[in-house]
C-alpha cells in the first residue's frame, strides 16, 4: 500500500504542474503592450476607451470577451470574416499583438462587461 502511495505522488505533483503551467500561460497576456497598440493605432476608430467610436456603427470593444475578440482578429487576417477595414488592421499583427489586444480591451469597463 505503502509502495503505491509513493509511485503515485510524483505523479501527482507533475500533472498538478502541468495544469498550473497551463493555467499561467492562459493568464500570460502583456496588457500594458495591448494597450500601447491600441492607444496608437486602434483608438483612432474603436475609440481611446473603447466605447467612444469615430463612426456610431463601428463596434464598441471594450469589455467584450477576449476569446470573442481574439477569434474576431484571426479572422479579420485569414479573411474567414471579410472587412476591407479592419482586414488591412489585421494582417500586420501577430498572434501575441491580437490576445495582448484582446486581453486589454476585454479589461476595459464599458456597456458589455459583465456587472459583477
Ligand atoms: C480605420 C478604422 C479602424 C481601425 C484603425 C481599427 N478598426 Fe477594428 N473595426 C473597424 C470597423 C469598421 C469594424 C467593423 C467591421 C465589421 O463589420 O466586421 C471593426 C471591427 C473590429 C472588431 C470586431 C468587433 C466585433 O464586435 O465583432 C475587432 C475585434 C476590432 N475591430 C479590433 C481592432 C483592433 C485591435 C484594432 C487595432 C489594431 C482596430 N480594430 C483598428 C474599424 C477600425
Amino acid at each position: 500500500m505503502r509502495s503505491k502511495m509513493m509511485f503515485e505522488t510524483p505523479l501527482r505533483i507533475i500533472a498538478l504542474a502541468a495544469f498550473a503551467g497551463f493555467a499561467l500561460g492562459a493568464q500570460a497576456k502583456d496588457i500594458a503592450a495591448g494597450k500601447a497598440k491600441a492607444e496608437a493605432v486602434c483608438a483612432a476608430c474603436h475609440g481611446k476607451d473603447g466605447v467612444t467610436t469615430i463612426d456610431p456603427s463601428y463596434p464598441r470593444l471594450a469589455g467584450q470577451h477576449a476569446d470573442y475578440l481574439l477569434v474576431a482578429l484571426m479572422e479579420y487576417k485569414s479573411g474567414a470574416r471579410k472587412n476591407a477595414i479592419m482586414a488591412s488592421q489585421a494582417t500586420g499583427l501577430s498572434k501575441a499583438d491580437m490576445e495582448n489586444l484582446a486581453a486589454y480591451y476585454a479589461s476595459l469597463k464599458g456597456p458589455m462587461s459583465n456587472k459583477r
